[in-house]
């Protein structure tokens, strides 16, 4: 094998608007500073750059920030504010260095024929995070991933490469955090290790080494850089983060009214209804089977009045058939793909032959937007975009496959972990032309680092096994660590029989991750929340209602991850970093800032150990404190997920319902968890249209501090252009024991019992070691003045 070569001495360089120019033997490297906190990394190896094209990075244009210079001999330091970067002129390598300490050392270039790679020192502490959809444990030191989009199934302990491909990582040492992008679309290559025990290595087969730098200080300021760079989440529509319920396939239409219609009859809420391929004609995209569904639009509609949101798979390749509308204006417009002499390309998916529309395309994108925009149309509320690997049963895409357009082409080598994204960006353009105030909901399988920008991500074709609900953690947080928040799993488990323990176990759990859908293969058994008796049933129920309770909070979340980048989904190291034992927990996490989830992962496993890192926290089923640091063995009978909430937290909620906009809630709760001084931003938007991104929103800042004995909440001004509908308020203060409550200095009256305090305007009442106060909403301020104290910890 014959080894990468390294560049050798810098011969010149030049200083730009944006950093340095370097000049090697016949290689060129350019180093862009493009905040303090954000460097880019670009080399030619013949001396010229090719135009500089990325799907994934939105941000081209920075605002250029001041920094020095300063040679000595060999060594080239560039230094900003809080950073300095260390070039040897020598060897071409680059070292950098925040305040004194190093953050990353012997950055060095190289390449070999059409390969190009960097590598660099990791040190012993230093654990990696990231790489998006990956098999294994949360921390990827000690292996070697590959970034290839794969439909990947089953999914085995060294399963890789898997349906996305996100070339994003975090190392983290004990005294720093640096995120590297390597936006190079090609297959790539990321070893932590496995090669060279202290060394770090990312290469890829053809194209530029162009890599981005994030140096900032802390894991949530790298990953809002990254969503500046490659571009922030939308706002979801409200419903989409109620319960999704799916199979392969509920078909003919008959059954999809009926499991619709038990979700009702049971009090299960439930949002969302898929309809898998068998809904088409012979799994010919955009059409309807004419006898198993043969009135779409009324069935649509039927299921809008129960407050379902269908939602259809669509399948990229497009069955070969000269009386297919679809597949003639494939043809009519050239919209699928070609190899270089010209031909088609012909693959085999669930139709039989087809061909695959070429989505790097401009003028395919648009086609096909219109297609999904038709469905919409129809009364489909979102679309759900499957085998974008795109997954060819007859095996790999030929090489010589060309994208793009004219002129303008490049090979399948660079498209291939493309496909995905541009397939998500087709759909979601063609529904925001069509329909510019409809918030668009896409389920997408496969995607590339910026896929967050057009949908949600599900994680693929599981299987009812415990070993895979207990990987779904530091799956879908490595995911979340990877710049995609809205991400789930298929709960149940997709392939293979699910049992009932798991079933109870994966529901529980599901509704404490970002996207919550119940999908299972086809033949297996039944996998609806009734499916398993009545006693999961009963499990299955309590939880989902639990969720739509939940939905202000989740709401919240995403609203962090849409507008700040920070993910729904957090490891506990985020917030404990110092704490180097939570760095590799990965059977228990953080859902958004106040919960902590510990599932069952285990069949007959009625308790589990967890560790509670520094800090107040309360079991959420019963009140009880416990001060962190401790280990704690938490009861977790088959109804009980062990689930905390940390001191400080402030949880919005509103009264259950069967869906989301069932009705105008009458109330909005928050629970209060004292501990230290707290602060929590609640927002408001109407849900389900695109206005917030004209600033109709609404915040609201709600804080709780101790003074002496007694509690201060104050709920601020609403600050924006959103006015929800009248309502109460309820505080319910845990944990709390009062002799008064004011509300602007003003005594409030106590009434006997909660349902009292249903009746009255404003008032209190001392219930279960939680005191309950109502006062009515409005958009000025308020302070409620709590006389007495916080109970005990053990
Ligand atoms: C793929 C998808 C799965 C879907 C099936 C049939 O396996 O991953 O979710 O049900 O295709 O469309």
């Amino acid at each position: 094998m014959r080894c990468y070569q390294i560049l050798g001495r810098v011969k010149d360089y030049q200083k730009t608007k944006m950093g340095f120019v370097f000049q090697l033997e016949r290689e060129v490297v350019e180093l862009f500073i493009l905040t303090h906190d954000l460097i880019r990394v670009r080399m030619s190896r013949t001396g010229k750059f090719a135009s500089d094209r990325s799907w994934a990075v939105i941000k081209e244009h920075w605002t250029p920030v001041s920094f020095e210079e300063d040679l000595q001999g060999d060594s080239l330091a560039v230094i900003l504010p809080g950073l300095i970067i260390r070039i040897n002129l020598d060897v071409f390598q680059i070292s950098v260095y925040r305040k004194d300490s190093l953050i990353n050392h012997n950055m060095e270039l190289s390449f070999r024929d059409h390969a190009v790679r960097c590598s660099m020192d990791l040190p012993d502490d230093a654990k990696i995070y990231g790489c998006g959809e990956k098999i294994g444990f949360l921390n990827r030191r000690g292996r070697r991933l590959e970034m290839w989009t794969t439909d990947a199934v089953p999914h085995l302990p060294n399963t890789d490469p898997m349906y996305q491909s996100i070339p994003f990582f975090l190392m983290m040492t004990n005294k720093s955090v640096i995120g590297v992008f390597f936006d190079n679309s090609f297959r790539t290559f990321f070893d932590f290790g496995k090669e060279v025990q202290d060394k770090l290595s990312f290469w890829a087969e053809d194209g530029e080494l162009n890599y981005y730098l994030f140096t900032g200080s802390d894991v949530e300021s790298i990953l809002r850089r990254y969503s500046e760079l490659t571009g922030n989440m939308p706002m979801p529509p409200k419903w989409s983060l109620g319960l999704q319920q799916s199979r392969y396939s509920y078909y003919p239409e008959k059954h999809v009214r009926e499991v619709a219609a038990e979700f009702r009859r049971r009090d299960i809420p439930c949002d969302v209804i898929y309809l898998d391929i068998h809904y088409m004609d012979g799994y010919r995209v955009f059409t309807w089977d004419p006898k198993r569904f043969p009135e779409p639009k009324r069935l649509l509609a039927d299921l809008a009045d129960e407050g379902f949101k269908p939602i259809p798979i669509i399948d990229p390749g497009v069955k070969i058939d000269q009386d297919y509308t679809v597949y003639q204006e494939g043809l009519a417009g050239d919209y699928f793909c070609r190899t270089r002499s010209g031909q088609y390309f012909k693959g085999e998916v669930w139709p039989g032959e087809v061909y695959f529309p070429d989505f790097l395309k401009a003028s395919t994108r648009r086609w096909w937007g219109e297609h999904d925009a038709d469905l919409i149309a129809e009364g489909a509320a979102g679309i759900w975009n499957d085998m974008n690997e795109p997954s060819n049963f007859l095996g790999a895409i030929d090489k010589d496959v060309i994208h793009g357009e004219d002129g303008k082409e490049i090979s399948h080598g660079q498209a291939h972990n493309l496909y995905g994204l541009e397939m998500a960006r087709a759909t979601y353009e063609g529904l925001r032309r069509r329909f510019p105030d409809h918030r668009p909901f896409i389920l997408t399988r496969s995607g590339y680092a910026g896929i967050q920008r057009y949908a949600a991500v599900w994680l693929g074709d599981n299987s009812s096994w415990w070993e895979h609900l207990a990987m779904a953690v530091p799956m879908l947080l490595n995911m979340s660590l990877s710049g995609v928040s809205y991400v789930g799993v298929d709960v149940g488990g997709f392939c293979d029989d699910c049992v009932p323990e798991l079933f109870a176990r994966w529901i529980a759990m599901g509704c404490f991750t970002p996207f919550f859908r119940i999908h299972s293969a086809i033949d297996t058994v039944d996998q609806e929340p009734w499916s398993f008796g009545t006693e999961v049933e009963e499990i299955a129920r309590f939880y989902i209602k639990k969720r739509y309770e939940l939905l202000p909070y989740i709401y919240d979340c995403f609203y962090e991850a849409s507008f700040n980048g920070l993910p729904v989904m957090r490891p506990l190291w985020m917030e404990y970093l110092q704490d180097t034992r939570t760095h590799e927990i990965d059977d228990a996490y953080l859902f958004g800032p106040a919960f902590y989830v510990a599932p069952i992962s285990r069949p007959g496993s009625d308790f589990r150990a967890l560790y509670l890192p520094e800090g107040t926290w309360y079991d959420y089923w019963s009140d009880k404190i416990y001060e962190g640091p401790q280990f704690v063995v938490a009861e977790a009978p088959l109804s009980t997920i062990p689930l905390f909430v940390r001191g400080g937290s402030i949880i919005p909620s509103e009264p259950c319902m069967n869906y989301v906009g069932e009705k105008t809630p009458d109330r909005l709760i928050y629970d209060i968890y004292p501990a230290t001084d707290s602060e929590y931003l609640h927002y408001e938007d109407d849900g389900s249209t695109n206005r917030y991104e004209a600033g109709e929103y609404c915040t609201t800042k709600v804080s709780c501090q101790k003074e002496n004995s007694s509690l201060l909440i104050k709920i601020g001004k609403r600050i924006g252009d959103y006015q929800p509908q009248k309502r109460s308020l309820l505080l319910r203060i845990h944990s709390c024991q009062v002799e008064m409550v004011a509300l602007d200095g003003r005594e409030l009256v106590m009434v006997s019992s909660l349902k009292d305090l249903d009746g009255v305007e404003e008032g209190w009442v001392n219930c279960d070691n939680i005191l309950a106060v109502r006062i009515m909403d409005s958009d000025t301020a308020k302070e409620v003045s709590v006389l007495g104290g916080r109970k005990g910890s053990s």
